[in-house]
């Protein structure tokens, strides 16, 4: 996590050394670097990934999480593809496989995909072999870069949203809602629906977040608490099902959370438990605001509750609970052995509870015109800085 712009402020923990989620270290380029996010809070390790294998499973079993981050995985598991090939490898076919192979391993978030055909356009027939790596190195960066300089600009865009709401409760703390983790763990840096809470308090204006746990791998009570504690915001960690009476009892002035995939017509998928966040504020008239790069816009999807694809993940993750005892990490159940249970890891939210979009290129409504323009920035380069 770093700063907008003040050197001191967001030192990270461990000696106060400076971490982004995933990167590259010159010094060893045969590694790929990550943050452990299924051993924190407990315990903060670094994982080296040598193989597209070792990316597949680190996406697969969620060690590395968040949609913007799964993309840039997914693009340096490209990188590793082409160190992976030997004088005997048909070089395009082996990258197509491995495209296929790390796409295929988790379904909802756009960015895995949307980053490895990237990287894959990048690599086409006029690179010379032994320009591969070094091409597919390069796009796996730029991706970093910009869903990097994307995440900051939402943080400027959001913070004239939270300092509006400030004013109005005359300097008393905006409580923000936020469900999952779509923090700076679940991007390269700063965050989407973190960023404008970090830019807040970095400028001490007031806040408070409200976390939901997020069942049922807890990123919410794991990462986002974390997170937030390692930059000094103050927040209350609360289960899934405690968000609807904050809102009757006014306790939440604004739910701002993450994207995983963005439709046409302004349905977002995001983590399960999403869509009765925004049911509870629709009902309680507090604004509710989806932060997402443009990167998780998804062109090719009309309509998202018949168009986007729902993850089903192992219902083992349902009927157990992992935390830490006696300094190890453990699983235990929390139900009758032989309970039934499914697991769909994201759920959508459709158009009509959604408030508005905190993108890079600006805010905009979740109305028909303005979401058709946030698309059109998306290709045309234009934005609209931050009129709400
Ligand atoms: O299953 P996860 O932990 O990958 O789900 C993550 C989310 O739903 C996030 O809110 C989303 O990816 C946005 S991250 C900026």
């Amino acid at each position: 996590m770093s700063n907008f712009g003040n050197a001191n402020i967001y030192l990270m923990f461990a000696g106060d050394k400076y971490y982004k989620s995933i990167w590259f270290d010159e010094s060893d380029p045969g590694i790929v670097r990550a943050i452990d996010q299924k051993r924190l809070p407990f315990f903060f390790e670094i994982l080296d990934f040598r193989s597209v294998e070792d990316i597949f499973n680190a996406i697969k079993e969620m060690t590395i999480r968040g949609a913007p981050v799964i993309g840039a995985a997914g693009a340096f598991g490209m990188y590793l593809a082409t160190l992976e090939m030997t004088s005997t490898t048909n070089p395009h076919k082996h990258l197509e496989n491995a495209a296929r192979y790390l796409i295929s391993c988790r379904p909802t978030a756009i960015n895995l995909a949307w980053a490895v055909n990237y990287v894959m356009k990048k690599l086409d027939k006029n690179v010379p072999a032994e320009s591969l790596s070094a091409v597919a190195l390069e796009s796996a960066l730029e991706i970093c870069k910009n869903e990097e300089e994307s995440c900051k600009n939402i943080g400027i865009n959001g913070l004239k949203i939270i300092e509006k709401i400030s004013r109005k409760n005359k300097n008393e703390p905006v409580n923000i809602l936020t469900h999952c983790n779509a923090g700076w763990l679940a991007c390269i840096d700063y965050g989407t629906a973190t960023a404008p809470v970090y830019l807040a308090h970095e400028k001490d204006i007031p806040v408070h977040v409200w976390v939901d746990e997020t069942r049922p791998l807890n990123q919410g009570a794991r990462l986002t608490a974390w997170e937030l504690e390692q930059a000094g915001v103050p927040y209350t960690l609360v289960t899934d099902n405690t968000g609807g009476h904050l809102m009757q009892h006014g306790m939440v002035d604004i739910v701002i959370v993450g994207s995983d995939r963005t439709a046409r017509n302004g349905d977002i998928a995001n983590k399960i438990g999403t869509y009765l966040k925004a049911l509870a504020a629709f009902d309680n008239n507090i604004p509710f605001y989806c932060a997402l790069p443009t990167s998780t816009l998804d062109p090719d999807i009309e309509d998202g509750l018949s168009g986007i694809t729902v993850e089903e993940r192992d219902p083992e993750e349902v009927t157990t609970i992992t935390g830490i005892t006696e300094g190890k990490m453990e699983s235990v159940r929390i139900c009758p052995e032989k309970a039934r249970a499914v697991n769909y890891g994201f759920d959508i939210t459709p158009v009509k509870y959604i408030t508005g979009y905190i993108t890079e290129k600006g805010i905009y409504k979740a109305e028909d015109k303005e979401i058709s323009k946030m698309f059109a920035d998306k290709t045309n380069g234009n934005g609209r800085g931050s009129k709400i």
